[in-house]
């Protein structure tokens, strides 16, 4: 064979990585199991490229130089197992497979392992941007072995995104699930950075008094700074447009039910059995999840509580300010909270992710591409061991400046009544780490009580317990 490689399931991300593939030089074989799709891609776009349609699943794998490298563009799930099982026994020893699919990093790791028993890399592939990333330039977050990246790396370097500085938004992740995985938490942050920018629109109509059309030039204003980012960029573009049919703002028009298809969610199922605090996430997740309770939340509209106070323009206008700085600091929270999932899925599964090279290629391609991003790469470059982006020294300086507004903000949210779930957290969230002692002493004790289930103390070593029930005397419990 002499494509270089193959994409097999033409849907939308499908086709448009194997035209990606085309227009930078590679000879792509492409595969559809209806025959009818990968005729019309060649149709369509052959000019663009050299593509080898291939009918059957034989065709396609003789259509591949070795080692093959052949990329799943399924939906996950069952299909893609259906997949694999169709083609692994057509390839040898040393050929490549790989899911470019938005995959569980736990199938991952199960298809990673059975293949590798049969002699064939498997590498699960995050890809980010949605269609348009996918044919101009994705972020990618390939998985799998070193070996297989040495095969595939210099392919997938040709298609993907560049950062401001030229270089390539692609890195090999880490082994087996490494890259799916952070494909998942990139997504979790994703529904939080939205969430954020949300609460920011709520707060900015209900209590600055602000139309649609008036955030949506806040927000144009807040992208030309430090929140410079592709989501608060297609939000401006969201709010600024009116519906045809009734001339009112779209996002007047448009039910306020949030959908999702699952990535947000595993990201929080992940971190809790980790036990890694996302609470940015999680109840980005719940609000989505909230939003779509109809029936609840009809019955529910009624409950007494205060409304927006109205604010002149240049209380207004103060306000605005003070939510940038809100949304800033929630945003630092957020993104240190996945950074630290992603360091504690490394550390369970043995990957040796490197957060800088995370950040890096995050800078572009994906969904939350953001100039905020180079910052953390800065930061994990400078030192490496970062525990927490919260203590570098330039979050920590910018936090420092927007408390006072983000506290008067969440303040004024309570206040008024306007739910501020991410501001909220995120602000619970770092308060709880700067804290010198909390209240997790007093569950102890409780724990204790009715449970003896033991505790530590502060001035000693070991396990202790208090007899409760008797004379309240403590004995050592190990
Ligand atoms: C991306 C996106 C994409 C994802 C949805 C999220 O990185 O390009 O994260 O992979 O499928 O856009 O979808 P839901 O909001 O439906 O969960």
């Amino acid at each position: 064979g002499t494509a270089r490689i193959g994409v097999t399931g033409l849907a939308v991300m499908g086709r448009n990585l194997a035209r990606n593939f085309a227009r930078n030089g590679l000879t792509v074989a492409v595969h559809n199991r209806t025959a009818s799709r990968t005729r019309a891609l060649v149709d369509d776009f052959g000019d663009e490229g050299s593509f080898v349609a291939c009918e059957s699943a034989e065709e396609f794998v003789a259509a591949l130089e070795r080692p093959r490298r052949l990329m799943i563009m399924v939906k996950a799930g069952d299909a893609t197992d259906a997949v694999i099982e169709e083609f692994a026994p057509l390839l040898e020893e040393g050929d490549i497979v790989i899911d470019g699919g938005n995959a569980h990093f736990a199938d991952t790791r199960r298809r990673e392992k059975a293949l590798r028993e049969r002699g064939i890399h498997f590498v699960g592939v995050g890809v980010s941007g949605g269609e348009e990333g996918a044919l101009n330039g994705p972020s990618i977050m390939p998985g799998g072995s070193a070996a297989s990246y040495e095969a595939l790396g210099p392919l997938l370097e040709r298609i993907a995104a560049r950062a401001p500085d030229g270089t390539p938004c692609v890195t090999h992740v880490g082994p087996d699930g490494a890259g799916h995985f952070v494909k998942m938490v990139h997504n979790g942050i994703e529904y939080a950075d939205m969430q954020l920018i949300a609460e920011a629109y709520h707060l900015l109509r209900a209590v600055a008094g602000y139309s649609p059309a008036r955030i949506a030039e806040t927000f144009r204003t807040w992208n030309t700074g430090r929140l410079d980012s592709y989501l608060i960029e297609i939000t401006a573009e969201v709010l600024a447009h009116t519906d045809a049919a009734t001339g009112e703002p779209f996002v007047d028009v448009v039910a306020d039910r949030a959908e999702q298809k699952g990535t947000g969610r595993w990201t929080v199922q992940t971190a809790l059995d980790l036990g890694v605090p996302v609470s940015g996430i999680a109840e980005a997740v719940f609000a989505r999840s909230l939003s779509g309770h109809a029936e609840l939340r009809e019955s529910s509209r009624g409950l007494p509580g205060p409304g927006p106070a109205a604010l002149d323009e240049e209380a207004a206008a103060r306000f605005a300010d003070r939510v940038e700085q809100a949304l800033y600091a929630s945003k630092i929270v957020s993104y240190t909270q996945g950074f630290h999932q992603v360091r504690a899925g490394s550390e369970e599964y043995g990957w040796e992710v490197d957060p800088g090279a995370v950040a890096a290629i995050w800078r572009a391609g994906c969904i939350i591409r953001a100039a905020f991003l180079d910052r953390i790469r800065e930061a994990y470059d400078t030192r490496p061991g970062l525990p927490s982006l919260l203590t570098d020294k330039l979050f920590r300086e910018e936090i420092a400046a927007a408390q006072d507004d983000w506290r008067e903000v969440v303040a004024t949210a309570a206040r008024q009544g306007v739910p501020t779930p991410g501001f909220s957290a995120a602000l619970a969230y770092y308060d709880a780490l700067r804290a010198d002692r909390l209240p997790a002493a007093l569950t102890q004790g409780q724990r204790d009580f009715f449970g003896a289930h033991t505790y530590r103390r502060t001035d000693r070593e070991g396990a202790f317990h208090t007899l409760w029930a008797g004379d309240r005397s403590e004995v050592a419990a190990d």
